[in-house]
């Protein structure tokens, strides 16, 4: 019984293991203002399937899997609770945080524990989510339903609502993410050696943990802020309208607002990356995900690795985190994947023009910073790994000075597959693509070879095999107490299973 070593399961010591998939049921989402959360409760709310959520506390009311908002410039204070069976953190990604709040996985709540954390929010507006990060346990813990939305805002980006003449309702944060559904359950993570090496895919998609995702809004522009919070699963969003594919414009990614909208009929989102996108809405769409090759290469099992942090659970320590789940009942990466509908209604407004500029976003000036290089690679006996090394916990790969700026040239080699790569605590610029396939070479227009969404402020960029891409790093961090001193990062493939599987490196600011 395989299943025991999982959340679904943890439980096996307490629980008969007779795990029935999970009931779907409708979760509307709530804001909440996340100056108003005295603690954020990590919980396990259906046991048998091992489903999870976030409860947000505030004095005056409980919210589950809350969409959390911040103007830029507040401040979170308050209190992480771990109520699962297992060690989690909470990491708040794209928030430039120091080491201490960042909740990277160095430092994890074990079961029944909690942790104080404080910190600003200094972040452009945008969209930004926190997910657990312990390691070992990030995939299943995130495949479980841990993915919180946390939408930032500030002036340029009211000031685009507004000039969009933008009817209430009609902005929408969105998770998505892609579970293996039979007979309207969720199936528990459990994956084989080949899920592990490729990453876990499911056969049916959630929005914000809901199937069949509908959504109603009045006519006129609509905003969608959308995460990709599968596992693996890359995304190539497209809208339909009846036979056709709606235009929609790119306004901003990870990082908030592009400096001028892009108009696109589709657009990559892989795990992890963010997309804001205005469409004008007429009539009922589906959005999809549109077909594409989503060129796995690489072959075999994954590595058997040991994870420090299981060592410590008795129940766990022993056993592999990839093995003797059941191959098959995913959708192959790629397929097409209806992922929501939204309709329509209500009395037209007269349409407002797209404004031509969104932003104060400048091209930085990256012609003097050295270069960086790293490179992804396959190996038999590691799996996915960055410059030839699995991941150590207590490794510092290099350090970099506060304050500098860096280009990273990061090689993803040929027998490979695609790697969502991403940088804890800076956004940074795509500057230049090459060897960019398939889709997205056709997306690659804009000046280095570059996508719509590359145009922006970016967190985690997408390396299909053979591709190259340079990135334009700041090192700068905020004045203040909470960031003195030497503080740690990591830069990790954020595909789950290949971050779980070693696909990760730390660093030092110093
Ligand atoms: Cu979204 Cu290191 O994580
Ligand atoms: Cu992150
Ligand atoms: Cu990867």
């Amino acid at each position: 019984m395989r299943r025991r070593e999982f959340l679904g399961a943890g439980l096996s010591l307490m629980l008969p293991s007779c795990g029935s998939g999970y009931r779907l049921e409708e979760q509307a989402q709530r804001q909440v203002r996340l100056a108003d959360v005295r603690r954020l409760v990590v919980e396990r709310h259906e046991p048998l399937a091992g489903r999870c959520r976030y409860v947000a506390e505030t004095a005056a009311a409980r919210v589950a899997q809350p969409v959390l908002v911040a103007r830029r410039g507040e401040r979170f204070d308050g209190e992480i609770v771990n109520a699962l069976p297992q060690p989690t953190t909470v990491h708040f990604h794209g928030l430039t945080l120091p080491q201490a709040q960042d909740g990277a996985g160095f430092d994890s709540i074990p079961p029944g524990g909690a942790k104080k954390a404080a910190f600003e929010v200094h972040n452009r507006a945008g969209l930004y989510w926190l997910h657990p990060h312990a390691h070992g346990f990030t995939a299943e813990q995130v495949h479980a339903g841990l993915a919180g939305l946390l939408v930032v805002a500030d002036e340029e980006d009211g000031a685009l609502d507004q000039a969009l003449g933008l009817p209430g309702g009609n902005r929408l944060a969105l998770a998505i993410a892609d579970a293996r559904v039979v007979n309207g359950s969720i199936q528990p993570y459990e994956p084989s050696a080949e899920d592990c090496l490729h990453g876990w895919l499911g056969n049916r998609a959630l929005c914000n943990g809901t199937l069949d995702f509908r959504a109603t809004v009045a006519p006129g522009w609509t905003r969608l802020q959308i995460l990709n919070a599968c596992n693996a699963r890359g995304l190539l969003l497209g809208i339909r309208q009846g036979e056709r594919l709606l235009p929609f414009h790119v306004l901003g990614t990870d990082g908030g607002l592009l400096a001028a909208p892009v108009e696109v009929e589709s657009a990559f989102l892989h795990s992890a990356e963010r997309i804001d996108v205005a469409l004008r809405m007429e009539a009922t769409v589906q959005a999809l995900s549109l077909p594409f090759d989503p060129r796995h290469h690489a072959r075999g099992k994954a590595a058997q690795h040991a994870h420090d942090l299981r060592r410590g659970y008795p129940p766990l320590a022993g056993q592999a985190l990839c093995g003797a789940g059941r191959a098959g009942g995913a959708l192959q990466d790629g397929a097409e994947m209806p992922l929501f509908h939204l309709s329509v209604r209500g009395a037209a407004t007269p349409a407002r023009p797209m404004p031509s500029r969104l932003s104060a976003l400048r091209a930085e000036d990256f012609a003097s910073a050295p270069v960086r290089r790293m490179r992804l690679d396959f190996d038999e006996r590691s799996g996915f790994i960055i410059d030839q090394a699995p991941y150590r916990r207590d490794e510092v790969a290099f350090s970099v000075a506060r304050g500098t700026r860096e280009v990273w040239e990061i090689k993803n080699s040929p027998v490979s597959m695609p790697h969502p790569m991403h940088l804890h605590g800076f956004g940074f610029r795509v500057l230049r693509r090459q060897g960019t396939f398939g889709p997205a070479r056709r997306l690659a227009a804009h000046s280095g070879a570059r996508l719509p969404s590359d145009l922006g402020v970016k967190d985690t960029v997408l390396l299909w095999p053979n591709e190259t891409v340079w990135l334009g790093v700041d090192f700068a961090l905020p004045d203040g107490a909470a960031f003195a001193g030497r503080q740690r990062y990591m830069f990790h493939c954020h595909n789950l299973e290949h971050e779980d599987g070693m696909m990760m490196r730390n660093f030092e600011v110093i």
